[in-house]
């Protein structure tokens, strides 16, 4: 067996934790071989709930749950972790937009940030999740500048999950049949899933679908509104779905792309296709198992350029309106 890897999750006890804790301790996350230790940060009023969570972990008797530590500290929650998976954070309510979160969860991640660089691992890797992704991360990276800016990603996978359902569904094919699709820029509504680039079954999805009226006006309103009409529905925002896209997110950046393939996910920008460096921006990325990198040369339609504009001006606002947590 190998020796088992630190997962520290916030937010554990809510409701993405309740789905997310037992993939990982499952194996869905690292595999079928690799143990692990879960870390699970709450808020002390929270701590009562998270005792009734890791009593159901432990009624799992997951072989691969090589120890689990809840925590209202996060000096220790974040105590020599490998990966630490960022939930905690208050979710919108019908009516709002992510961005209107800043001001009530944007804080948490400066703490956060300063304590992952003074107890994880030397080579953690942080996946944000609590919204707004792209900035709380943003906030959390430059409060933890030893951490390198590689190993910070925000998550847009279930938006590049959402893309491909609705293409598949349109298409009349297997949701495996949909490949680079990727999201670009923000988890927002101003998020743009490129249709152009994407492929079913190796062919371009716009030469299968003929339908480019559709592609503008039902999937880009759909894949951009789909947290908002569930949150309509359910009456709570994603959970299941969005602790899948985590679980599909960490095995996309520890697992070989498919050939020619690649996946969406928010990173520092190295200034590729004009996207200001230093913001939280979703690309097309592929990895080799350990290394990722932001696949270069995409060819973007004068319609993407435009969408991929607006979405970086949007990030730009953000990080602006957070200025006074980003240390200089
Ligand atoms: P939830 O309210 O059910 O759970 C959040 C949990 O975080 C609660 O248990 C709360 O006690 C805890 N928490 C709050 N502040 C904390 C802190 N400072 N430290 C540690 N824990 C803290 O919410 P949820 O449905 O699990 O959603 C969590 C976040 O994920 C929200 O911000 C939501 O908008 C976001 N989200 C993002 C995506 C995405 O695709 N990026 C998808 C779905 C949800
Ligand atoms: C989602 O996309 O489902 C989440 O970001 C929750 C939300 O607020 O929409």
């Amino acid at each position: 067996m190998k020796p088992p890897l630190r997962v520290a999750v916030t937010g554990a006890a809510g409701q993405i934790g309740y789905s997310l804790l037992f993939r990982i301790a499952s194996g869905s996350m690292f595999g079928a071989d690799q143990p692990v230790i879960l870390h699970l940060i709450e808020i002390e009023p929270a701590l009562p709930v998270l005792g009734g969570v890791v009593m159901e972990l432990q009624d799992c008797a997951f072989p691969l749950l090589a120890g689990i530590k809840p925590t209202a500290s996060l000096d220790e929650g974040f105590k020599d972790v490998d990966w630490a998976l960022l939930v905690g954070s208050v979710p919108r309510k019908a009516g709002m937009e992510r961005k209107d979160l800043l001001g009530i969860n944007g804080r948490i991640f400066t703490g956060q940030g300063q304590a992952i660089a003074r107890n994880a691992s030397p080579g953690v890797r942080v996946l944000v999740v609590g919204n707004p992704c792209n900035t709380n991360c943003l906030i959390a990276m430059n409060n933890a500048p030893k951490v390198p800016r590689d190993r910070w990603f925000a998550m847009t996978m279930l938006d590049q999950n959402r893309a491909v359902a609705q293409v598949a569904q349109k298409a009349g094919a297997e949701t495996a049949a949909v490949t680079n699709l990727a999201v670009w820029g923000n988890h927002s509504s101003t998020m743009y899933p490129d249709f152009y680039n994407a492929r079913v079954g190796g062919r371009p999805a716009i030469d299968v679908v003929k339908d480019d009226p559709w592609f503008k006006g039902t999937f880009l309103p759909t894949v951009q509104q789909r947290g908002t009409a569930i949150i309509k529905a359910r009456g709570l925002s994603s959970a299941a779905s969005a602790a899948n896209a985590v679980v599909d997110t960490v095995r996309a950046l520890t697992t070989a792309t498919r050939e020619g393939d690649w996946f969406s996910v928010a990173v520092c920008s190295d200034g590729s296709y004009g996207i200001e460096k230093g913001l939280m921006f979703s690309f097309p990325v592929r990895c080799d198992g350990s290394k990722w990198a932001i696949v270069q040369g995409v060819k973007l339609t004068d319609f993407s350029k435009a969408r991929i504009a607006a979405t970086e001006a949007e990030l730009k606002e953000e990080r602006d309106l957070v200025s006074e947590l980003l240390p200089k």
